[in-house]
């Protein structure tokens, strides 16, 4: 018998302490720790150059602690009246939809595309049609970009606000349209690495001015504002991203295509694998594009009822699964009550049987057997089953 290779859901991958050392040395010289330091500005500049590579007009951009507090601020940037809605996905991190609430506005929860798993333009127009809403928040599903031309037509035809929550989609969301905003996490799980870190991106920079004062508890630092500098310009937080992240995600820049590289490849990988092993079987997100640096792997099984065998399965030959986005914002009970919530039976037929398997870019080719040996001997079962019932 095959012994079985337990296998993690996802191992960090975070440059090496040697990566980081230069930049550390930096800091330490310079003697500045937080506080829109040198680092900092460098990463900014950084990823400035990236976006601008694929942009239309000149862009914004400014970095926070998280993408969280980033989506937060962005919304406060907006200043929308309090309580406005603001439509996002139902399949999405919790993190979509706190901080509307914390912004103090209402989710309106809408249902996502049934290929790409994504709340898209055209769903927002027929949301419309049910439900007033004052900004739109679509996310980039396990790093599944949105063109953004799309959203730029919505913005234009109905003057509401969109703000892309792209926490997992670094490399592949780009703001190409003449008007975007989008908000990137930097956390230890996503393809840009800095421990803990966030960016506000956008076409607007005034946009951009007013989200990087509320990072700073909302104080005025510019010398040509009416406000002495110094002074309280707006209740904000504090949301900046210190040198210590900055050094870690600069290092992370350094090694960033190398690593795209080895995330799709590994992803390509695992693509093949499973469909080796249940050839037709799986149910994939679909994107427009390749996503550029995945960091997560999810796939719909023929039912809910295979997905709980495999789970079992998992449980017991040590591989890590998770029900990621699950259960639906809808369905969550410190979340729905808060909410509009329109009907959404796409994503409630995606919640019902959709996984996600281990995925990272040092998972050995031995553990993406041991994953795809497991969806086949799942499935198997079931080939089995219905021949016996046929017999
Ligand atoms: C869709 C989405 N939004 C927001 C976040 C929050 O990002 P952060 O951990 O940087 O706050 C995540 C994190 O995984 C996410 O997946």
């Amino acid at each position: 018998m095959t012994a079985h290779v337990p296998v993690p859901l996802l191992v960090p991958d975070l440059p090496a302490p040697e990566a980081l050392m230069p930049y550390l040395q930096r800091m330490h010289a310079a003697q500045q720790y937080s506080n829109f330091g040198p680092l900092l500005r460098e990463m900014e500049g950084r990823l400035l150059g990236h976006f601008a590579q694929n942009a239309a007009v000149p862009l914004a951009l400014s970095t926070v602690a998280n993408a969280t507090l980033g989506l937060e601020l962005v919304l406060a940037a907006l200043e929308l009246p309090p309580h406005s809605r603001v439509l996002l996905p139902s399949l999405t991190f919790v993190a979509t939809a706190t901080a509307v609430l914390r912004a103090g506005h209402i989710p309106v929860l809408a249902d996502v595309d049934a290929d790409s798993w994504l709340l898209t333009p055209e769903i927002a127009r027929r949301a419309l049609r049910e439900a007033r809403f004052d900004a739109v928040m679509p996310v980039a599903a396990f790093g599944a970009p949105h063109a953004m031309a799309g959203w730029h037509a919505f913005q234009q035809e109905t003057g509401i606000p969109v703000v892309i929550d792209a926490a997992a989609a670094f490399g592949g969301q780009w703001l190409e349209a003449p008007t975007g905003t989008a908000v990137f996490s930097l956390h230890a799980t996503k393809s840009l690495p800095a421990g803990e870190g966030g960016f506000v991106v956008s076409t607007d920079a005034a946009l951009v001015a007013r989200v990087r004062q509320l990072s700073n508890f909302g104080i005025n630092l510019n010398p040509a504002a009416k406000l002495p500098v110094g002074m309280l310009a707006r209740i904000g937080s504090n949301a900046k991203m210190s040198e210590y992240h900055a050094a870690v995600g600069l290092a992370s820049l350094d090694r960033w295509e190398a690593c795209a590289a080895l995330r799709r490849s590994r992803y390509a990988d695992m693509h093949q694998a499973l469909e080796l092993a249940a050839p037709g079987a799986l149910r994939w997100q679909a994107t427009d594009v390749p996503v550029a640096a995945p960091t997560l792997l999810c796939v719909r099984l023929p039912g809910a009822a295979q997905r709980k065998r495999l789970e079992a399965l998992c449980a017991k030959r040590g591989i890590g699964l998770r029900r990621w986005y699950q259960p639906l914002l809808t369905s969550m009970l410190q979340i729905a009550p808060e909410c509009i919530c329109l009907p959404t039976p796409v994503a409630g037929a995606i919640a019902a049987d959709m996984v996600g398997l281990p995925f990272f870019p040092g998972i050995e080719s031995a553990q993406i057997v041991s994953v795809a040996r497991a969806m086949g001997d799942t499935l198997a079962v079931q080939a089995l089953a219905i021949a016996q019932l046929s017999a």
